[in-house]
């Protein structure tokens, strides 16, 4: 997040003493990425936080493939997975590659009794259903329906859902998440054509500081497994910090859609970079003006992207049997396009109500057993006359 950000206490110079009032000194931690050369944060700790009592079992948690080569546009229907107590236990990875891992959550209940890193990979959350707070070490966010979070891998955090009725759809990026360069001039301020602007975002706040000893369980993701740590210390114990890596929220109604007067790209709608795939956002906005606009998107061949598209509400202009959490997945190497008649009913419309999100990945989704038990099986025919 290339935005500096500052909570809490910090000492006036990095790398020199900062003095607790009774004594003793705070554990300064420089949080970075891509070596010493990406974002970073300086974190200021009560107690130093390496001090790891024990290592408990680990869990495989790795997505089992079901589909390693596909071919087959598909649709999932989201709903149908299962909601369960547990925010981990609830995640089911549908569609993976060694570059991200796409799946749907339906968590009923806060993560209260562990903390939760994912050393691998940046975390996307788009909350779909629920509302509640983001907890990590460097500060809460308060999210609600339509808020992409965008963790980056290494935060630790919890979360709290204010109800049980909480549907999540989620990105495991082993690729950092950046919002898109070109929206940004050279020193990262993003440009008056960006659809969306610093304001927008959601940053942490509310910083708090817990000075506890004890045992306290940690629930890391690496390597596909899921391993467990007791630390000796309380996680949140940061007294102040500041940089440009931290957690932030984004919502999706803060997107200002992009328009024109005949199509405009699916390019216009996209909201996340990563170097391995994009995140879109398909928003309610008015359809082309152009007085021979065909608003419904042309035909077009994903050579080279699979396209992922979370269906999330209001109508669904260019498609056929689509609800609210369906997933279509449209392979690279063959075309997709509008579904029969839906082409010609588009013409003379004004506008759509349409919300969406679509991730395009660069290299091809193997589908999970998970995904199997949700597909809808025929939906490859769907545009047949
Ligand atoms: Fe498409």
């Amino acid at each position: 997040m290339p935005i500096y950000h500052k909570l809490g206490k910090i000492p006036q110079k990095r790398h020199t003493q900062f003095e607790k009032p009774d004594g003793g000194l705070y554990y300064e931690q420089l949080f970075g990425t891509i070596g010493f050369d990406g974002m970073s944060s300086l974190s200021y700790h009560v107690h130093r936080p390496t001090q790891v009592k024990e290592i408990g079992k680990a869990l495989d948690v790795s997505p089992k493939i079901a589909v390693e080569k596909n071919i087959t546009s598909r649709k999932f229907i989201g709903f149908d997975v299962a909601p369960k107590d547990d925010f981990l236990e609830s995640r089911e990875p549908l569609l993976v590659n060694n570059d991200v891992h796409v799946g749907l959550a339906a968590p009923r209940k806060s993560v209260t009794k562990y903390f939760y890193k994912n050393a691998d990979a940046d975390e996307m959350l788009f909350i779909h259903k629920g509302s509640g707070t983001l907890k990590t070490f460097l500060g809460n966010i308060p999210f609600e329906y339509g808020d992409y979070l965008i963790i980056p891998r290494g935060m630790i955090y919890q979360i709290e859902f204010d109800t049980e009725d909480n549907r999540i759809l989620y990105a495991e990026s082993f690729h950092p998440i950046y919002t898109p360069k070109r929206y940004r001039n050279w020193f990262g301020q993003l440009l008056e054509h960006s659809p969306f602007c610093e304001r927008d975002y959601k940053l942490p706040q509310d910083l708090q500081t817990f000075d506890e000893k004890g045992e306290f369980l940690m629930k890391i993701k690496k390597q596909g497994m899921l391993h467990q740590l007791v630390y000796a210390t309380h996680p949140f114990d940061v007294v102040g910090w500041d940089g440009y890596n931290y957690p932030y929220g984004f919502s999706i109604h803060n997107f200002e859609p992009i328009t024109g007067r005949v199509h405009q790209p699916p390019p216009v709608h996209q909201t996340f970079e990563t170097g391995a795939f994009v995140v879109c956002s398909f928003c309610p906005r008015l359809y082309d003006y152009h007085p021979k606009s065909i608003p419904a998107p042309y035909n077009h061949s994903n050579i080279d992207s699979d396209e992922v598209l979370y269906y999330v509400d209001g109508d669904f202009m260019s498609r056929k049997g689509i609800g609210p959490g369906y997933i279509s997945l449209h392979p690279a190497g063959i075309p997709h396009g509008p579904h029969p008649g839906t082409y010609e009913a588009s013409i003379g419309k004004k506008g759509t109500e349409e919300l969406a999100v679509m991730i395009d990945t660069f290299k091809p989704l193997q589908i999970t057993e998970n995904a199997l038990k949700i597909d809808d099986g025929k939906y490859y025919k769907s545009w047949l006359e």
